[in-house]
């Protein structure tokens, strides 16, 4: 089974229909620049723009970077437009593809869920943060497999100041860190973390953990093994293709393989 999944982000806005079975995408992906600023009706089209790309027609999943509550309805906006907050991002969405379904969930929450049926957190019990690194910080928090949704610890206070103001890796390269100086940044956070939720297993993910080796090395005194994500910046399409399966039937979840959401 195949569906579309598309990943809304700070920089860019790609997709790609995705084998629900492999956990992967069927075809290379496809990404437009996400616009600046990233209004509503602005992104929407970068959304149909990447969706029409392939001529695809069906039911779409997408991310969106900040809490999304009752199924498609944004609540925060960190790093995109604040225009989309209590905007209904399904509607929106649906209308602009002409009317599919849309599903819409966090994009760390996506992340998560891939990497938890298919990468780095496959088959693992206990608590599980997925953390991805990027223009913010997502998180993604799992007991025993399951999501508890919208954590948001990208903004833990962290000396002072919004964590993701300090450690993602927009911030390292804002202020042109080095590897050594912007991963002291992310074992205090993960020290932080550790405190709050003494996680057994620390997934990093986002575009960063395709350099893992320069930067986890680094990171000394964390209890809770670490790893990098598998599926690399593509998680969070095949997450939201997931989400979109598991939210047409539950039997169409079990087939995709989602145990993660049950
Ligand atoms: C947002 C989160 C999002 C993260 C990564 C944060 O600024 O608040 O919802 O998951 O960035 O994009």
């Amino acid at each position: 089974m195949e569906i579309f999944g598309v990943d809304i982000g700070g920089s860019g806005i790609k997709g790609a229909p995705v084998d629900l079975a492999r956990g992967d995408l069927s075809e290379e992906r496809f990404k437009v620049l996400t616009p600046h600023p990233a209004t509503p009706d602005k992104v929407a089209d970068g959304v149909r723009e990447v969706v029409r790309h392939f001529g695809w027609t069906g039911p779409v999943g997408v991310t969106f970077p900040g809490v999304v509550t009752g199924g498609a309805t944004i609540r925060t906006a960190a790093n995109v437009d604040r225009g989309w907050v209590g905007t209904d991002a399904g509607a929106l969405l649906g209308e602009r593809l002409g009317g599919v379904p849309v599903t819409v969930l966090n994009d760390a929450d996506a992340a998560g869920i891939a990497e938890m049926n298919f990468g780095a957190g496959r088959g693992r019990r206990g608590t599980v943060l997925v953390l991805t690194f990027g223009t913010g910080i997502g998180s993604a928090l799992f007991v025993d497999g399951t999501l508890v949704p919208n954590t948001e610890l990208g903004h833990l206070e962290l000396h002072g100041h919004d964590a993701e103001r300090h450690a993602s890796t927009k911030a390292k390269d804002d202020h042109e860190l080095t590897w050594e100086h912007w991963a002291r940044r992310v074992q205090k956070y993960l020290a932080h973390v550790e405190m709050l939720f003494s996680p057994e297993l620390m997934v990093i993910g986002g575009g960063v953990s395709r350099k893992a080796q320069k930067f986890l090395p680094l990171i000394e005194g964390i209890r809770a093994e670490i790893v990098p994500a598998e599926l690399r910046n593509n998680a969070g399409i095949v997450g939201a293709a997931m989400r979109a399966a598991a939210t047409r039937t539950d039997t169409d979840a079990v087939r995709a393989g989602t145990p993660a959401e049950r």
